[in-house]
């Protein structure tokens, strides 16, 4: 996986200056350590020479308090960046995930988008808040060390950079395995995500067909790999450290061999080589900031190449927020009161370049007002119809105008606006009752909401439910019926009171008692709202004005229930065989 240097600084850009003023904090912190060695020489000559160390103690104690203040601070103002920058990056991120095209969310895993939004961003706290810095501050401490070391004894300074090369090479060696391990560590994790998710999405499912041991066995080996992996990453890592450690040891013999000699030669003063052993013992801390800074780096660049393949997605350039600001809204919704036509004209659709056609030369007219339904049988294309209506998918050939105007003109979310969709498995969110039903029009009234409560016959379900419209539904609304689901997926969609409104029928949930009232609400609603109906019933499609069958992503007939019925045989054996009729009255 690529790393994206660029990218990194993208996300650092907007905190440089206290990232900065952070680094340059624990680096003067850092400083001011390196003068200790110095002054601990000063304190140790005046002990030599019989005179007072009071000063140089105290001057010591100074700076050694001073230098911890300084660095602690920095450390601080460092993590807050690392926190800021995962902060933003979550943002970024989930505001580009809820505007993604739906078809590059098809292909997509939510348990893996999961990870990326929690944990791979979580990687990046690490990179700006102690890699990057860290690795900045170890490389110039490091230097800035080695300079003293070099004006104290070239010689010796000399012998410990040869230690130090060879270790320099071994990390080099070392460095990109981690990167390797960490990469794949993070997959796993993803794989993980995406492996628990498939299961708890269909919780049920997995219970009712006895496959708790088979999806467990996914998401454990999922989990081992990220284990393996981890170790990997643990056991190179450890490598690592012990390496640049046993340099320093090594280092520190071959300068205690050098310099004693010249100590005993008289070419060096002993507190000259006690400074420098102290020197060099310092030197462990900048290597390890190093290493463990690069290690850092690593991980942090792989998560950023994980949320860069998101960034990447094709999202949908023109989506706007249905409303900006409530008298914008209102504006539109009294607009929204007339209703709207409308015509596809030899519309040809694939969802792959690989896949059969969806629609293929698709032409229809829904005239303004009244009620129009699809039917045909299963794959026939016809939620596909609405799909394209909704713009999810952009049609391949051919033309979609909603009130005269071509799809592709309306701004995207003033064209949603104008919709109200009822999804064939009307999905209900987590969160109230009363949440739900105004999720698409957060200004109406508690009169508006009575209303729409009575029409879809809710009021015996509201009355039942412990507390009412303030009851929750569970996740995906699995604490009320199917039934009960789709008439609130029903409410929220008459709600929104669209210019058009689609309505993609189930094929099971209502009952007879409660498919007579909503029929009733479906014919109330058609002259001020133009309908759109995927029939699977008998009663609404003799309800209809008009019907378009569809058949293999073609419209094979069009006219009233009684003209197919003579004309269509595919609709006659339809109407007789496969949509539901109401047995009761
Ligand atoms: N997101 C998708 N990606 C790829 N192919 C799809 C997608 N959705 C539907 N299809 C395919 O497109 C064809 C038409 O699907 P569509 O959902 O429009 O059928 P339908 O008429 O609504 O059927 P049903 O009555 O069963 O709901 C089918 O062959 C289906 O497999
Ligand atoms: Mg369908």
């Amino acid at each position: 996986m690529p790393a994206h240097p660029r990218l990194l600084l993208g996300h650092a850009r907007p905190h440089l200056r206290i990232l900065a003023t952070g680094g340059l904090l624990a680096l003067t912190g850092d400083a001011a350590g390196l003068a200790v060695p110095l002054m601990a020489r000063h304190a140790i000559e005046a002990f030599a020479e019989h005179r007072s160390a009071a000063v140089a103690l105290l001057l010591l104690t100074a700076v050694v308090v001073a230098g911890a203040a300084l660095t602690a601070t920095g450390t601080y103002l460092m993590s807050r960046t690392g926190e800021a920058v995962v902060l933003g990056a979550r943002e970024r991120l989930v505001h580009r995930m809820l505007r993604l095209r739906v078809a590059a969310v098809d292909r997509l895993t939510p348990g893996d988008l999961l990870t990326r939004a929690t944990g791979d961003t979580t990687l990046l706290r690490t990179v700006l808040s102690r890699s990057l810095v860290e690795s900045a501050t170890g490389a110039l401490t490091l230097v800035a060390t080695v300079v003293l070391m070099g004006v104290m004894d070239p010689v010796l300074l000399g012998v410990t950079l040869l230690v130090l090369a060879l270790v320099t090479a071994a990390l080099a060696l070392v460095m990109p395995r981690i990167r390797r391990a960490q990469t794949a560590a993070q997959e796993a994790v993803g794989e993980m995500g995406s492996a628990l998710d498939r299961a708890l999405q269909a919780f049920r499912t997995v219970k009712a067909n006895g496959a708790e041991e088979r999806e467990e066995e996914a998401v454990a080996l999922a989990a081992r790999r990220a284990y393996g992996k981890g170790l990997s990453v643990a056991r190179w890592t450890s490598v690592s450290d012990v390496a640049m450690q046993m340099s320093v040891q090594i280092a520190f013999l071959a300068v205690l061999g050098v310099g004693g000699a010249r100590v005993a030669s008289g070419a060096l003063d002993l507190s000259a080589l006690i400074a420098f052993l102290l020197y060099l013992f310092y030197l462990v801390g900048p290597l390890g900031q190093l290493t463990d800074g690069w290690t850092g780096l690593n991980s942090g660049l792989a998560a950023l190449a994980r949320l860069a393949e998101i960034e990447d997605l094709p999202g949908e350039t023109t989506a706007r927020p249905a409303s900006r600001g409530p008298r914008k809204d209102r504006k539109t919704r009294r607009r929204a009161r007339t209703p709207v036509d409308v015509a596809f004209k030899d519309v040809t659709f694939r969802y792959d370049g690989d896949r059969a056609a969806a629609h293929d030369s698709v032409s229809f007219h829904a005239p303004p007002g009244g009620l129009t339904a699809l039917v045909g049988p299963s794959g026939a294309g016809k939620s596909t119809v609405f799909a394209l209506l909704e713009r999810f998918y952009d049609h391949d050939a051919g033309t979609v105008t909603v009130g005269g105007r071509d799809i592709r003109d309306w701004p995207l979310g003033e064209l949603r606006a104008a919709l109200g969709y009822v999804e064939q498995d009307a999905p209900v969110l987590a969160g109230t009752l009363r949440d739900n039903l105004l999720y698409a029009a957060r200004d109406a009234t508690e009169a508006d909401l009575a209303d729409v409560v009575r029409r879809t016959r809710l009021g015996d379900l509201v009355a039942r439910l412990p507390e009412g419209l303030d009851t929750t539904v569970g996740h995906r609304g699995v604490l009320l019926s199917g039934g009960e689901r789709q008439r609130v997926a029903i409410a929220r969609a008459l709600l929104r009171r669209p210019r058009l409104l689609l309505l993609d029928e189930a094929t099971a949930h209502l009952d007879a008692v409660n498919e007579q009232h909503l029929r009733d609400v479906v014919r109330d609603l058609a002259p001020r709202t133009t309908v759109l109906v995927i029939a699977h019933r008998l009663s609404t499609v003799v309800d209809a004005d008009r019907i378009v069958v569809l058949d293999g992503g073609r419209v094979r007939a069009q006219g009233t229930h009684a003209q197919l019925v003579e004309r269509d045989p595919l609709y006659g054996e339809l109407a007789a065989t496969q949509l539901v009729a109401a047995t009761t009255r």
